[in-house]
């Protein structure tokens, strides 16, 4: 019997003052050389987490000292979970570099999830007022969003990213091969933010991923490659147009007013599972956000239900979890980064596939979604 051949390696590229480009495939961690490739200085920076530095840490490390001798290498390694995603761990990678002595050509590797990405990548920003941060991301939600387009930062108390900074990566490697060991939970809530494309941007993707939700479950290589590849390309494309979120970059939040309001109202216990972690609580934000359109009269409510249905098909919740006021989700929603002068502003839809960005919702409509959700 012959062995079955290996998913292709899939290159989507970011265009823009900066372009980089983002590599899908398994085994690229071990490809040193091609990561080496993107170390402009002799100074490298790990940074990950309890869970994932003791899986691919240590070969990573190894590979890259193989392949650039010279190379001073140091790791910095954070708790696991959205609650680390800290200041004060900012601080700490912050003093990794210091004790690294870090040059300006240095370069931070952000080997994780979004947690780790978006809090390596703020460091990177951060760092002599900005060094180098390639993403290796390891999580299927860092994948297709957070290790793409340049968004770092991370928590406070008072709510979900409010400190952080634009800052691209020079590359992106995603070692698709790094899916098998992360825990099934943590799959599902990636493929949330991969329904997000489908439901923003292109309605054929929402078929295609209702065609395929039982290959993508039972983590298929060759499917979850794809909706990698083709996640990265919707998301390459909008970056590409409005790094800054100027426009319609802001389409990306879809589900998001919603469900940062439901991550800071449990003060970030998804790693605890005593809440929802970030694609779970965008899974239910979606939810509300298409049903706020159905309330406003701008989408069908067949939409809304397709949509539910394909979220819990692939095991996402789709209702507020038990205990969360609407009063207090609302009061949440105002210090969201979303809301502007004019007040709460949310990503709705027209129909599946087609999103724009409504102002001036009225408080009493989301009240009466947050109390039926
Ligand atoms: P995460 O980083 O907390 O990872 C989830 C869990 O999986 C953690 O326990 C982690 O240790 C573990 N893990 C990671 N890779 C593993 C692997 N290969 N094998 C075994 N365990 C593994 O969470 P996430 O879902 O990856 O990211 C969520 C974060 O991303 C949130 O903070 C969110 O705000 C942020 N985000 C940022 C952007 C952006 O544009 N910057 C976009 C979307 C989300
Ligand atoms: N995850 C939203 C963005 O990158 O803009």
């Amino acid at each position: 019997m012959t062995a079955p051949l290996p998913p292709a390696l899939h290159r989507v590229k970011v265009s823009g003052d900066a372009p980089y480009a983002i590599e899908i495939g398994p085994g690229l961690l071990g490809e040193a050389e091609r990561i080496a490739a993107q170390l402009r200085g002799r100074h490298a920076l790990i940074v990950s987490d309890g869970h994932v530095a003791p899986l691919y840490a240590d070969a990573l490390e190894n590979a890259l000292r193989a392949a650039r001798p010279n190379l001073t290498l140091a790791r910095y390694v954070l708790p696991p979970g959205e609650h680390e995603k800290t200041l004060a761990r900012f601080g700490e990678c912050l003093d990794a570099l210091a004790r690294l002595g870090a040059t300006r050509d240095a370069t931070v590797l952000a080997l994780g999830g979004g947690v780790v990405g978006d809090l390596a990548g703020f460091a990177a920003a951060c760092w002599m007022r900005g060094v180098d941060v390639v993403q290796l991301p390891t999580t299927l939600l860092a994948m297709v969003d957070s290790s793409v387009g340049g968004k770092t930062a991370v928590d406070l108390p008072s709510g979900k990213n409010l400190v952080g900074a634009f800052h691209p990566p020079r590359a992106v490697f995603a070692d698709t091969a790094t899916l098998r060991s992360l825990p099934a939970r943590e799959l599902r809530a990636g493929l949330a933010e991969v329904v997000k494309y489908g439901a923003i941007f292109d309605d054929s993707f929402l078929d295609w991923l209702e065609a395929h939700a039982d290959a993508l479950l039972a983590g298929d290589d060759a499917a979850l490659s794809q909706a990698i590849a083709r996640s990265c390309a919707y998301k390459a494309d909008v970056v590409a147009r409005d790094p800054y979120e100027r426009g319609d970059r802001a389409l990306l939040n879809f589900g998001h007013t919603f469900g940062h309001a439901i991550e800071t109202e449990q003060g970030y216990a998804g790693a605890t599972g005593d809440g929802l972690n970030h694609g779970e609580a965008v899974a239910v934000g979606m939810v509300l956000a298409a049903r706020l359109s159905t309330a406003l009269g701008l989408a069908g409510a067949a939409d809304a239900e397709r949509l539910r249905a394909l979220l819990e098909r692939l095991g996402l919740p789709t209702t507020i979890p038990a205990g969360l006021s609407p009063q207090a989700l609302l009061a949440r929603m105002r210090l969201d980064k979303k809301a502007d002068a004019s007040g709460l502003r949310f990503i709705l839809w027209d129909r599946a596939g087609l999103a724009r960005i409504v102002s001036g919702v009225a408080d009493d409509l989301v009240l009466q979604v947050l109390a039926a959700g």
